[in-house]
């Protein structure tokens, strides 16, 4: 079944790095602009327990890695869930860390005029 796509707004309406949460056709869902200007739709559902999860912490991760090697990276691209802590790469929507991965819902977005559309 194909999607219902909905302009729910202007670029510049959506700063870099915090999510907006929107009530689209039944479905809670964030909507964020990375720093490279790329905008992504998430379903506002954590899979592990159900949190809201755009409302947790935007920010970058320490990856596993030998002592004394510590490096911070995917600064402003990772997502951790308010509840228990689970990040999310924002891109891809997956969990990151884990060996079998919880995955967010994303949805297509697209822009066109300046105009966001997300297809639903
Ligand atoms: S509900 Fe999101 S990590 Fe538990």
């Amino acid at each position: 079944m194909a999607g219902r796509e909905i302009e729910i707004g202007a670029t510049e309406d959506f700063p870099v790095g915090v999510f907006r949460i929107l009530e689209l056709a039944g479905h809670s869902v964030g909507v964020i602009r990375l720093v490279d200007g790329s905008i992504h739709a998430l379903r506002n559902h954590c899979p592990h327990k159900g949190a809201p999860v755009c409302r947790g912490i935007v920010g970058g991760t320490w990856p596993p890695s030998e002592p004394g090697e510590l490096a911070y990276t995917q600064a402003g691209e990772v997502l951790i869930c308010p509840w228990h802590g689970y990040e999310y790469d924002i891109r891809t929507g997956r969990e990151l860390f884990r060996d079998i991965p919880t995955v967010l819902r994303k949805f297509p977005v697209r822009v066109a005029d300046g105009r966001v559309l997300v297809t639903i």
